[in-house]
């Protein structure tokens, strides 16, 4: 293990999906069906620390301070031996996570998760820094991560069938645009059915299909003309379409799957109200019931006051663009 640092310390941020990742082109290489725009948020951080250890027989993860789940650690652990097949070293790792972001928030821990997980693990096995390839090792993991690893306004184009090295790229830098997103937390409780288990059946069994896969692309082509105008008008109704056709699939599934809860009904109505009075405001929903509320920075307190005042709403989240992985 000489000539390795052995041991490395990554930060990075969750992402909101303007236009949406729904459903995959190849399962075994967790390649996205269609193209996905997201914004990189401050402040919702995962630090992950990786530390080899030559004494260890399997790899160990600690996620919040207690030991992670079977399947958590099994996760990781393949990402890992990604890491320890490209470097031939076959030392194991202990892993320590720590979210500095609620988790039953609604806001994806599995993408800064895994993003600060390929970022620190690459370093710590002596690999230098490559975002192209850290990026297409977190989205082995989870398609969503791959987007974490870069700041600002992050695209993940569609993956074809075999295309192992699809990574995400840059759009426009933090500094591009004050956007910002204010999250209404809906329940406290984590979610039943899970992005992966939810965009399986979705292409299994939902008639909308390949409808989805079809229009995909043209809202997406049009979320990032919006964005490279900045042009919040332009841009909320494009990533209300995202939102509401990626859950028309979920809802036609069989079974079906609903993510609203009334809170959610709620928030979106109340977001309604707004727009009726003038304010430029639109909302986004992932596999789960809270609300995001996607908006300019001059409108953000009055957007974060409404939601907050909503029958339902436990509380609010706001973040704004932020930057990519942070490694040392
Ligand atoms: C609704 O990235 O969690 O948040 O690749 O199977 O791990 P896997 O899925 P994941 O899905 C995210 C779906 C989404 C939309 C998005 O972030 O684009």
């Amino acid at each position: 293990m000489t000539g390795v640092p052995g041991r490395a310390r990554c930060v990075a941020r969750a992402n909101i999906a303007l236009s949406k990742y729904w459903g995959k082109s190849d399962d075994r290489l967790n390649l996205p069906a269609v193209p996905s725009l997201s914004v990189t948020l401050e402040p919702m951080r995962t630090e992950t620390v990786v530390v080899l250890d030559d004494a260890l027989r399997g790899d160990t993860f600690e996620l919040d301070g207690a030991p992670a789940r079977d399947v958590e650690r099994a996760r990781v652990a393949r990402l890992l031996d990604g890491v320890r097949l490209e470097t031939g070293l076959s030392t194991f790792a202990h892993v320590t996570s720590r979210n500095h972001f609620p988790t039953a928030s609604g806001l994806a821990s599995s993408a800064s998760g895994f993003a600060a997980l390929a970022g620190a693990a690459r370093h710590a096995y002596g690999l230098p820094r490559d975002d192209a390839r850290t990026s297409a090792m977190a989205r082995r993991a989870s398609a969503s991560a791959a987007r974490s690893v870069y700041g600002g306004f992050v695209a993940l184009p569609a993956g074809h069938p075999g295309d192992d090295a699809l990574a995400a790229h840059v759009v426009h830098p933090p500094e591009h645009w004050d956007l910002r997103v204010v999250v209404a937390v809906v329940t406290e409780a984590r979610k039943d059915v899970g992005s992966r288990e939810g965009m399986g059946l979705s292409r299994e069994t939902s008639p909308y299909w390949d409808a989805w896969v079809a229009s995909a692309p043209r809202m997406y082509d049009a979320i990032a003309t919006a964005l490279r105008a900045k042009d919040i008008r332009a841009l909320g109704p494009h990533v209300e379409q995202s939102f509401t056709t990626m859950h028309a699939l979920a809802f036609t599934s069989s079974p079906s799957t609903m993510y609203f809860q009334p809170a959610s009904i709620a928030a979106l109505g109340a977001l309604r109200d707004l727009r009726a009075r003038g304010v430029p405001v639109w909302p986004t929903m992932d596999a789960g019931p809270h609300v995001k509320a996607v908006c300019h920075g001059d409108d953000a307190d009055q957007v974060e006051a409404a939601l907050a005042a909503t029958p339902g709403v436990l509380r609010t989240l706001h973040a704004r663009p932020g930057p990519g992985l942070e490694l040392d």
